[in-house]
This record gives C-alpha cells, structure tokens and sequence, in this order.
C-alpha cells in the first residue's frame, strides 16, 4: 500500500508542476500567475476541488506521445467564493502554452456540465495559445463543444471570462458568448486575425496591445467589460462583480444586511444645475442614491455617454442604466444603444431589479449614426428595457426629449414606478428648436426676430419644460425632491420585491441585432 501512496502522491507533484518549474519562472517574468496560484487566489481557502488532475492528451503525431503532462493544459474544478457554490476552469499556460486539445476541451466541458446541472456559476481564466497546433481538427471540435455549451448556459447561469494572456482566432468566442469579460492590462489580448495576419492581409502594422489588448477592448470595441491593473486585481474584480449575481436564473442575488439610518440626501439637491444646458457627473447621483461604494461600472470607458452598473440599495443588488450629460450631453447613440440594452437583458435573465436614471436630449444626429444603424441599434434598447419583467423605476432628473423619452424606460414600455425630479423637462424637443419650428411665421414676421425667439422659447418652456403636464397624465407617478430619492427607492423596489409578470408564450423574440 505504501508504495501505492506513494505512487499517487508522485503524480499528484508532478502534475501540480504543470510545465516544469523553469516554465513557471517565465510565467512569474511576464509578471502573471500560475493557473494554481490563480485559483488559490481567487477562491476561499482550502475549498477547491480538483477535478481530472491525472488527465492526459491522447495525440502521438509529432511526436507528441513524449510529452505527456498530467491534467493536460488546463485545472478544473470547483470551490468556492464568500461561501457560494461557483465551476471554474483556469488555463495553464506552462503546458503547451495552454493550447486547447481534445481532452483539455473535455475537461472544460465537464465542469460546464456540472454547473448546468447544479445551477452555479462558471468562471474561465482564460491564457491560451489556441489551438492545440498538432491536433488539428479534434482541437476545432473541442472548441465548438465549449461554445454550444456557453450557448446553452446563457441566461441560465452566470458565465464569467478573465483573459490573463493571449486568446486569439476562434477562442474568443467563447469569452465573447459569456456574460461578462474582464482583461488584465498590459498582459492580455483578444483577436480573431493577429498582427501578422493583418499585415498581410490590410497592410496595417499593428502591434498585439493596439489591435487587442485591455485598454482598446475596454474602450474601443467594447469587447471587455472590465479592466484591471494586474492578475491579482481581475480576481478581485471577479469576486466584486460575483457579489452581485445569483447562482442561477430561478435564484434571487443574495440581499445584504441593511440597517435603516438617515436616508435623506440634500447634495442631491444642487447637483443639476439651473442652466439646462450645463453639463454634471451623472455618478454623482448615482452615489447619492445608492448603498455607499456599492457601485461597480461595466464598460466603464466604452460609450461614456451612458452609465451603467451594479449597485446595492437597501443591500439589494440593481442594475443602474444612466444617461450621463457630462460626455455627448447624454445623448443615446449606436454604441451607448448596445451597451446599456445588453446590460439589460442580463440583469433581466438574472432577477436583478433596473434603475434607469434619465436625462438625455434625444438620439445623436448624423450621417456617420444613421448609416451605422442607429435605428436597429437604439431599437435594441428600446426591446430590451419593454421585455424586462423585473422591476424597473425610472427617475428623470433632467430632459426627457423625443423618441428618448419612450426608450428610457418610460411607463409605456413596462416601468413600474417612474419619478421625476421637479428640474425635469419632458417634452417632444428642447424649448429653442420646438419655437423655431412652431413659431416660425410669428418669429420671422416679428421687428426684433431675437427677442421673438426668446419669447416663444419662454412660453415653450414654462409649458413643457417641466414634469406637469407628464404627472398630470400620469406618465409620471411622483414628483419627487432629489433629497428623498433614496428613500423612495427603497421604498419602491422592497414592494416591488414580489413583482411577477408572464410574457406570451414564445420560442423566443427576435430582438433587431
Ligand atoms: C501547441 C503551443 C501553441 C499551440 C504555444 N504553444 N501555442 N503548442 N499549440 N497553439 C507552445 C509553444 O510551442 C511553447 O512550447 C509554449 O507553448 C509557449 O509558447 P511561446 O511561443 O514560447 O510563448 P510566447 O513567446 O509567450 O508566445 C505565446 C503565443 C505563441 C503568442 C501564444 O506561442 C503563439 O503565437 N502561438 C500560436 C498561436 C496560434 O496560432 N494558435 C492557433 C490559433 S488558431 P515550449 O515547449 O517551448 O514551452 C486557433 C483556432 C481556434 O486557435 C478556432 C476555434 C474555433
């Protein structure tokens, strides 16, 4: 028996080894981690469970039955975060640069599996070369397992990607399928084509950060939703952003102890200036109403003119989509569209409340916004929020203008609660451009044409450029002053708690992509 013991124990090592210690030491160069120091890092102590550590590949072309590495490439397991249940499968860039083989497929399938059964969580850290080179085709059809799987998980448990090295050709579409991105800077990319396919193909010299790494993912192409500094912080970021999720879509996020204290905030008051036209930090009313420090922003730098993020109110965890009037005056375009629509359509898969807070002068103007598709692209926002069924409040603290009024979650897509501050303005257009088109005859008739303008734009605003005549319809449920807005909140989202609606029964929408 002892020899025995000893015989486990023997490969239990060498497979912890991954590629060898000197494979190790070029890890810790490039300053990364090891995929076992990740997982120690990331989960809670002691609670991980190995799964397929003795795992070998099955190829002997090239050679390649010489090199056998126990767990092929690739730890999977299970653990545990702050106590829950999460799958997570973390690449090993010491073997075979962490490219994908057919049984390193198999074992990410698995833990996939499990989590679907169960209905936890799946993480991948991602730091791969691709591609097992020497498996050819039973590498493709690896990935393409993983990638049905990621389909079938969406909406019904949360996926999470980490990139933490390269993952280029077609294993991003994995990360791409999940819920959520997260990119270490300066050590991760994402492409289709690298460098060196670009430069044949487009003749553009391009190096690997400025074609995919963190920063253009983070704020170019919106492919990452998160960004951070090192390996150590993706983790925590990770973590952080788990928080907010529950295990599966039947399943409610965790609400956090809640003490009532004094929920008035006056600063709220004097952030939206007199002048309609000066821009503010839409974050600082987002702080002003949430739990404090409680948000946590995805797509932080990607189309800034809309804000969105995970919040706690009252220990709830919400989703908060907020137009921001300090980038673009708040306007809704292509990008701030996609974004703020995809962010919804998680948090409804995922029973995690909406708050939208408005204020936006409408769709952006321009050839280069209209050929780009913004009518498909804001109608994707507008599908998303009218499809929602979780509750949904709406504040509007400045304008409400035009078709932007309807897309933010107005009481006739759904809302469930709509608030105003008494600063807003809700109306088809600003009060200048509806007098130039109402009153043109009188203004161009009139001695002193600059004088007319201002007079009609005065009897314009003092008409529209309120939420009256919205309240008086009931489109707006409560003028509410900003000091009380966190009060009424959660007031509203605790009676909303039991919220149940069912929509017509449907294989399933065909939301304009
Ligand atoms: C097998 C690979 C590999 C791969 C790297 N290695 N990529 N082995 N298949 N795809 C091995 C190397 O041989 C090396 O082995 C070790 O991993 C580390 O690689 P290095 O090149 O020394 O590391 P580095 O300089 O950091 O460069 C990393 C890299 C580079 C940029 C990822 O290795 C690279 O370009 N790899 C090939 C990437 C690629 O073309 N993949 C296929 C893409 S197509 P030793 O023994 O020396 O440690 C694809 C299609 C997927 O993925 C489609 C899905 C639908």
């Amino acid at each position: 028996m002892d020899e025995k013991v000893k015989k486990l124990q023997n490969r239990i090592s060498e497979a912890k080894l991954g590629g060898g210690e000197k494979r190790i030491e070029r890890q810790h160069a490039k300053k990364k981690l090891t995929a076992r120091e990740r997982i120690a890092f990331f989960l809670d102590e002691g609670s991980f469970e190995e799964m397929g550590i003795l795992v070998t590949h099955r190829t002997t072309d090239f050679g390649m039955d010489k090199e056998i590495y126990l767990g092929d490439g690739v730890v999977t397991g299970y653990g545990t975060v702050d106590g829950r249940l999460v799958y997570l499968y973390a690449q090993d860039f010491t073997v075979f640069g962490g490219s994908l083989s057919e049984t390193h497929a198999e074992k990410i399938c698995k833990v996939m599996d499990l989590a679907m059964k169960v209905g936890a969580p799946i993480i991948g850290l991602n730091d791969s070369g691709g591609a097992r080179i020497q498996e050819g085709v039973k590498s493709l059809g690896g990935y393409a397992d993983i990638f049905y799987r990621n389909v079938q998980a969406s909406g019904v448990i949360p996926q999470l990607s980490a990139i933490m090295g390269p993952c280029a050709g077609g294993a991003v579409y994995s990360p791409a399928i999940t819920d959520f991105i997260v990119m270490v800077d300066q050590t991760s990319y994402m492409f289709v084509t690298g460098p060196n396919v670009v430069k044949t193909v487009t003749n553009e010299e391009v190096t690997s950060e400025e074609l995919g790494g963190a920063k253009t993912h983070a704020s170019k192409s919106g492919v990452a939703h998160v960004t951070s500094s090192n390996d150590a912080a993706c983790l925590i970021d990770l973590k952080r952003l788990l928080s907010y999720l529950p295990q599966n879509n039947t399943e409610k996020p965790i609400k956090l102890a809640f003490i009532l204290t004094d929920e008035i905030r006056d600063d709220l008051n004097t952030i939206v200036p007199d002048n309609p036209n000066k821009p503010y930090d839409m974050h600082e009313v987002i702080n002003g109403i949430i739990d404090t420090e409680s948000f946590f922003e995805i797509h932080k730098t990607y189309a800034e003119n809309i804000v969105v993020g995970f919040a706690r109110l009252g220990g709830r965890s919400i989703g908060v989509i907020a137009n921001q009037p300090l980038i673009l005056a708040g306007v809704l375009d292509v990008d701030s569209s996609k974004k703020a629509a995809r962010f919804t359509r998680f948090c409804d898969a995922f029973n995690i409340p909406i708050l939208v807070l408005v204020d936006v002068p409408g769709f952006l103007p321009g050839t280069d916004q209209e050929w780009n598709g913004i009518i498909m692209h804001g109608a994707k926002l507008l599908y998303a929020l009218s499809e929602a069924t979780v509750p949904k409040v709406t504040v509007i603290t400045r304008k409400a203008y035009g078709g932007a009024y309807d897309v933010m979650n107005s009481k006739h897509i759904g809302a469930d609660f709509n608030f105003a501050w008494p600063s807003a303005e809700i109306a088809v257009m600003g009060a200048k451009g509806a007098s130039e088109i109402i009153f043109k005859r009188e203004i161009s008739e009139a001695n002193n044409q600059e004088a007319k303008l201002k007079e009609k734009e005065k009897e314009y605003a003092d008409k529209f450029a309120n939420p009256y005549r919205a309240a008086q319809r009931g489109f707006i449920d409560e003028v509410i002053l900003p000091e009380n807005t966190r009060r009424k909140l959660l007031k509203t989202y605790a009676m909303l708690e039991n919220k149940q609606v069912e929509l017509p029964k449907k294989k399933h929408g065909n939301i304009p992509l």
